[in-house]
């Protein structure tokens, strides 16, 4: 019997297919997105082992993160659901990529080093999708392999229109309000971002553990540094961006702190046999 291949939401595929995600964390790109890229590299390139893996990147867009541990020595290859990401991500030196869908990987079994969720976790809503995922990560992984698979915080749609100010705005409010129940940010025509999940952080590790992948580690990607006006500006300046990381890398993984961060990384491995 053939399987028929896990469904994507409509509305995600629409999103995405605008085009707009690639010079999201790019330079020039809004300043949270960069301060989300500088510290997602600083934490993977100190869980990594060293340079040349075997990575595969399962939801990488149109391949930022990509780009540069191919740079680095890595062998990369990008799966996303997404033809214009496939496209855009092809073009990398180095890089590899096709279609395909977190739950159902196209790999065989213990075929990489490295697996990175950071992407798909967030756009399953359902927790039995999330856990199929992991569990398709685990099964291409070589027993040891490592796993890394970012969330979006259950809080930080309210701290971020806080910030910005729209959490005066009642319509807002009440949406941020309804997401701190159990996750769910619905699409809304006129809203932000599409259709997710925003985890807590322990639910992360709890669904890690049920996938049979060991938690390894939970890093907070912003930390506080974006809740605080002017400081993703100072990314600009060499010297300055070095400090602002050298302080999220003090804080990243204080637990009291994880649920504060925009972004949160969760490591895991497969035991080895
Ligand atoms: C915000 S982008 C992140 C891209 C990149 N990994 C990064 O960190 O910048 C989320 C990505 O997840 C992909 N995605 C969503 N659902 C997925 C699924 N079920 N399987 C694989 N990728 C998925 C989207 O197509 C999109 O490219």
């Amino acid at each position: 019997m053939t399987e028929t291949p896990p469904r994507m939401h409509a509305e995600i595929l629409a999103y995405y297919a605008r085009g707009e995600e690639d010079a999201r964390l790019r330079e020039g790109g809004a300043p949270a997105g960069r301060l989300e890229f500088w510290r997602t590299q600083d934490v993977l390139r100190r869980l990594l082992p060293a340079a040349p893996t075997r990575v595969l990147d399962v939801g990488g867009g149109s391949g930022v993160h990509a780009e540069w541990l191919a740079q680095d020595g890595h062998g990369v290859e990008l799966v996303d659901p997404v033809p214009l990401h496939v496209e855009q991500a092809s073009r990398l030196p180095g890089v590899t990529a096709r279609l395909g869908d977190a739950r159902e990987l196209a790999a065989p079994d213990a075929s990489y080093d490295v697996v990175l969720l950071l992407g798909p976790l967030y756009h399953l809503t359902e927790r039995a999708d999330r856990l199929r995922a992991l569990a398709e990560a685990r099964r291409v992984l070589r027993p040891g392999g490592l796993v890394v698979a970012a969330t979006i915080n259950r809080y930080a749609q309210l701290h971020d229109l806080l910030r910005e100010e729209r959490y005066f705005t009642s319509e807002h409010r009440e949406r941020a309000d309804a997401v701190l129940v159990d996750g769910r940010h619905p699409y809304h025509d006129e809203g932000f971002f599409t259709v997710a999940h925003f985890a807590a952080p322990d639910e992360v590790t709890a669904e890690f553990t049920d996938a049979r992948l060991t938690a390894a580690g939970q890093y907070g990607v912003e930390g506080v540094a974006w809740l605080m006006g002017g400081v993703e500006d100072w990314l600009d300046d060499p010297e300055r961006r070095e400090t602002v990381l050298a302080a999220c890398r003090h804080i990243e993984s204080e637990p009291t702190l994880l649920g504060t961060s925009g972004h949160l990384l969760t490591a895991g491995r497969r035991r080895s046999a």
